[in-house]
């Protein structure tokens, strides 16, 4: 199955975001990933509801929704409700994490849970078999722009090698510091969803950032 590309909006120029969702809908991505930051669980605090909502007024495309927050079970139902497709929690951030799966996917949810730079792979081995997506965060969340964390390939090896048992259709996404530098050797261990934020709208055509990065692994196929 070929990889997917997810363009973070938090690299967006808010002030023009209609403009950048519809490049957007007309570019080769697949999903939007919408990182919702609460200034607790990260140090830096992103935007609410009322801009998902405006967001998937205009999308055409699933939005990939990354909550960086605390105790996100007080808020799964506000982003079903606001436009959320999949629903990516932190493993750091819930204490009751297979209650928080499950309570996603009966929304009708695809479910994730994100790891930090510091959480190993391995204690996903009892949830593994519940989720949809596991997110591998390649840099400290909080902020775009941020340098690539190059421990990221060997989680991805171990999280495909745990998955090929536990769950062969789990979706592996990288999150930070993904560009056309990285694309095709996270994809050659294991990932199929790259997020990209400043790699795609900090380019002069960020349409043929996204187009690139879908052919990343091209080269090494
Ligand atoms: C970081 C966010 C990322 C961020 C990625 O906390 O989770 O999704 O937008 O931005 P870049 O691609 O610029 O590192
Ligand atoms: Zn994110």
């Amino acid at each position: 199955m070929k990889h997917l590309i997810a363009p973070s909006i938090l690299a967006a120029d808010f002030a023009n975001l209609q403009r950048d969702i519809e490049m957007i809908n007309e570019s080769q991505a697949d999903w939007i990933h919408v990182d919702i930051m609460d200034g607790l669980f990260v140090p830096n605090i992103s935007f609410g509801f009322p801009v998902v909502e405006a967001v998937k007024k205009n999308a055409t495309k699933p939005l990939d929704v990354h909550l960086m927050i605390n105790d996100p079970d007080r808020y799964l139902q506000a982003f079903k409700n606001a436009g959320a497709d999949n629903i990516t929690v932190h493993y750091e951030a819930c204490t009751h994490l297979h209650r928080t799966i499950h309570a996603i996917k009966d929304m009708d949810c695809l479910a994730g849970v994100a790891l930090n730079p510091h959480t190993p792979v391995a204690l996903l081995e009892d949830i593994i078999a519940d989720v949809d997506l596991v997110l591998i965060m390649s840099v400290n969340p909080g902020f775009g722009g941020q340098r690539f964390i190059a421990n990221t390939y060997r989680k991805i090896v171990q999280l495909k090698q745990m998955a090929a048992s536990a769950n062969p259709t789990l979706h592996i996404e990288v999150d930070g510091g993904v560009g056309s530098a990285n694309a095709a050797q996270l994809i050659a261990a294991g990932a199929n969803v790259l997020v990209a934020g400043n790699s795609v709208f900090a380019a002069e055509d960020p349409t043929g950032a996204i187009a690139a990065l879908k052919r990343a692994n091209e080269s090494v196929a």
